[in-house]
């Protein structure tokens, strides 16, 4: 006989899970703003959360150019709002023009680190091989990473998507050990939707959040799955916030564009 599992039953136990991770909206500035403009966009996103009440498990996180890192994380001080890096380097310190390395960032004491975004992956050439030892060194220091996935337009039409992100994740994020996977929360940013004003719907985060946290149960277990945040990223605003993260693998949002004007961010938090 097939028992059948009513939804009614099932919400109870989606929303007990829920609650045991942590929600996030995390803002990447990418190479945007000047310094003195970094400090009043900082100064309005403080203001406004004064009137949020974000609760034991909500974050917010916003990702400034590193040269702006130390002026923003003073800006903080007190605050409800957390500081993360955009990239690092994977070596400690050493020859690398241009470059930041793990230890400065903990010197800063800035707490997360955006790793293997889609640009990064794109105009610098980054694969996952050289992610996993951003990871590695991210972790080796204490600090949090946010994991950027996802598939390019192409990928999407060939219908591969799921096992792309697989190969990504697996290849970053499985040797790690549990203690370690719960330093990093993972951000599903399908490339198309990338600054392009085409998001991906709800049902399309959902189904390959779902699918990131399957991953995730199958390699280590269901508990370890059900505690991992996975943000969804790709033209997020405060008009499609709400049912993106309404779904119920869905638990915030990395956010490009629109992390840029205090309003719109401010908007999609309130959705969180
Ligand atoms: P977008 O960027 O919100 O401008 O699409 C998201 C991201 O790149 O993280």
């Amino acid at each position: 006989m097939q028992i059948k599992v009513s939804d009614t039953f099932l919400q109870p136990l989606i929303k007990i899970n829920r609650t045991m991770r942590a929600k996030i909206v995390a803002g990447n500035w990418k190479m945007n703003k000047t310094a003195q403009e970094a400090l009043t966009l900082t100064q309005e996103i403080i203001e406004g959360l004064k009137n949020v009440e974000l609760g034991a498990n909500k974050q917010v996180i916003v990702c400034p150019p590193s040269l702006y890192l130390s002026s923003v994380k003073n800006t903080t001080e007190n605050s409800k709002l957390q500081v993360g890096a955009q990239n690092c380097h994977q070596n400690d310190f050493g020859a690398y023009t241009g470059e930041i390395s793990v230890p400065m960032l903990q010197s800063l004491d800035i707490p997360y680190v955006i790793l293997g975004h889609s640009e990064r992956r794109t105009y610098f050439g980054e694969t996952d091989e050289q992610i996993k030892e951003k990871v590695d060194k991210v972790l080796a220091y204490d600090l949090k990473v946010i994991y950027c996935c996802g598939e390019l337009l192409a990928v999407r039409e060939t219908g591969a998507y799921f096992d792309l992100v697989k190969q990504q994740i697996s290849t970053a994020l499985f040797h790690l050990t549990p203690t370690q996977l719960q330093n990093v929360v993972i951000a599903y940013e399908p490339v198309w939707a990338i600054g392009t004003g085409v998001t991906a719907s709800p049902e399309q985060a959902e189904e390959m959040h779902a699918h990131i946290r399957h991953l995730i149960a199958e390699q280590y277990n269901q508990e370890i799955a059900d505690q991992m945040t996975i943000l969804y990223g790709g033209s997020c605003k405060p008009s499609n916030a709400a049912s993106l993260f309404s779904k119920p693998n869905v638990d915030g949002g990395l956010i490009g564009g629109a992390a840029l004007k205090a309003d719109s961010f401010l908007g999609i938090i309130a959705c969180m």
